[in-house]
């Protein structure tokens, strides 16, 4: 049985007030259940680097964990602007979203470097979110199954059966992130049990079933339940329903 993840990707929002606030309202409506060894999903908020340490001070010893959007693929040094695992992990994250589409489209991030990072997250025990997904065009021109497998098999390339264990991957439609627009449920659990097969053929059949499956693209509420009832649906990345403590808790008892 995969436990499930429900993962608050908060993007460019929230002020560190804000943020310590939306945190220490999702701590108190959780505090409720101290265990880990129960249908409940474990739960996940990803906030802006400037706001990693108010919230992880806020979360610690909660059974929210703390993750971040982005890392780099380099140990120190000269690359100005990058945030790297030593500095995260001094922070209390355990999760880094990477290969997200907006970073693949506006910062021209590649399979290559997501690859770098996965690899690079692994080794530093920390545990990635790779991102993946097709945008609306490649879905009209039948090519999903293509694209997918292709940032599937090259963002996680050389990654050991027994290091997929770390991992989890989130299939987010592009068309469905911050559109409102849901894929069904089918087109979903198709694309996730299509990941899970691609998985099996490059690392095995024990690794593919245990391997976190998030689907991300305007979950909310209304049809997450639907979506995670998909036996290849194992969780959720969640962007604007994340971003209040009522629409992101709804999510996670969906989960439960
Ligand atoms: P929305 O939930 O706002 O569609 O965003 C999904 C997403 O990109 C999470 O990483």
């Amino acid at each position: 049985m995969r436990k499930k993840i429900i993962a608050g990707n908060w993007k460019m929002n929230k002020t560190v007030a804000d943020a310590l606030a939306l945190a220490n309202g999702i701590k108190g409506e959780l505090s409720g259940c101290g265990c880990c060894s129960c249908s409940c999903p474990e739960v996940v908020v990803c906030p802006p680097f400037t706001a990693l340490k108010t919230v992880g001070d806020a979360l610690a010893g909660s059974k929210v964990q703390l993750g971040c959007q982005n890392m780099s693929s380099e140990d120190d040094g000269a690359y100005t602007g990058e945030i790297s695992h030593t500095m995260l992990r001094e922070l209390g994250v355990q999760y880094v979203i990477l290969g997200h589409s907006e970073r693949r489209e506006y910062y021209k991030e590649t399979d290559f470097w997501v690859n770098k990072k996965v690899k690079k997250a692994l080794e530093k025990n920390l545990r990635p979110i790779v991102c993946v997904g097709e945008k609306l065009a490649d879905r009209e021109a039948g090519n999903t199954e293509k694209v997918v497998e292709e940032q599937v098999r090259g963002s996680l390339a050389g990654i050991t059966a027994e290091q997929f264990e770390n991992v989890v991957v989130a299939y987010e439609p592009v068309w469905a992130i911050g559109t409102g627009k849901t894929a069904t449920s089918e087109q979903a659990q198709e694309v996730h049990a299509f990941i899970r097969g691609i998985i099996r053929d490059m690392v095995g059949e024990k690794a593919a079933q245990g391997l976190r499956i998030q689907y991300g693209g305007s979950m909310k509420a209304s049809n997450a339940k639907e979506l995670l009832a998909q036996p290849d649906i194992d969780g959720g990345l969640i962007g604007g329903a994340a971003l209040e403590v009522r629409s992101f808790i709804d999510i996670v008892k969906a989960a439960v």
